[in-house]
């Protein structure tokens, strides 16, 4: 995949939000009020209604991800689900290393690059999460953070091969999240392309052709400043992926 394939993924993090009501209505006007032809659409629902939205969206050009996977195929993990049943399910991508995750679960960025061999193996996208609190921000390591990151949750394990088709980045600041506060679009600029950068070490060719989304208060108001800058190829959304006309707004812009 080279930097001319990056169609716009606009990916929704519904987090432990929806119920069968709610969350099969909010899907099926997603999936009627998406911008045709627009971007890529991921919609992940928590894990209990994975399977009904997939079955839901059916025939429509939106996706369905799981928001965690464990690193085993099976076995003595309770209240886990693995990759393999997120396919079964009818999932296509996963969220890995959310920082809801790395801080509710102590999850690391080695246990993120465990899940990521399981989730490329069962054949699911991953969209591995990196961003930094505000306290390292304030210190200046921002850029130092998000390599240490990408590095320990990608660097590769045996054979094992990351890939533009298999996973995606999301760049979320911690502080962002739920925050109604961004970076500044210079900011923004400068991460993705360190991140673009710092990838060709890891990754060489498949850098270029790796989608990079921007996460964190992304809202229809400031959509498309954010889905302008070189570098960011989409958006991951919490809040506002909750409201269909919001995410369609969203996705609009991804398109224009
Ligand atoms: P937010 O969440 O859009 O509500 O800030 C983004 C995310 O956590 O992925």
């Amino acid at each position: 995949m080279s930097e001319h394939d990056r169609r716009p993924l606009v990916a929704g993090n519904w987090k432990m939000n929806g119920l069968q009501q709610d969350g099969l209505a909010l899907a099926r006007a997603v999936a009627n009020e998406m911008p045709k032809p627009g971007p890529e659409i991921l919609i992940c629902p928590p894990a209990t209604l994975v399977n009904a939205i997939a079955q839901c969206v059916e025939g429509s050009s939106v996706l369905v991800g799981g928001q965690d996977c464990h690193p085993a195929t099976s076995g003595a993990h309770t209240g886990d689900i693995s990759a393999e049943m997120l396919v079964d399910a009818g999932a296509t991508h996963v969220i890995l290393g959310h920082s809801e995750r790395r801080q509710d679960h102590g999850e690391t960025s080695p246990d993120i690059r465990a899940k990521l061999t399981a989730a490329h193996d069962a054949g699911l996208v991953a969209i591995v999460c990196i961003g930094e609190t505000l306290a390292e921000r304030d210190a200046g390591q921002t850029l130092d953070i998000l390599s240490a990151q990408l590095e320990a949750s990608l660097t590769p394990a045996g054979d094992h091969r990351v890939t533009a088709g298999n996973t995606v980045i999301a760049y979320e600041p911690i502080w962002a999240i739920g925050t109604g506060r961004t970076p500044s679009l210079d900011d923004v600029g400068v991460a993705h392309a360190h991140i673009r950068s710092f990838l060709a070490t890891l990754i060489a060719a498949e850098a270029g052709g790796m989608r990079l989304l921007y996460g964190g208060s992304v809202k229809p108001g400031n959509a498309e400043e954010l889905l302008a800058i070189a570098d960011v190829d989409g958006a991951l959304v919490g809040g506002a992926s909750l409201q269909a006309e919001d995410f369609c707004a969203i996705a609009a812009a991804a398109h224009s």
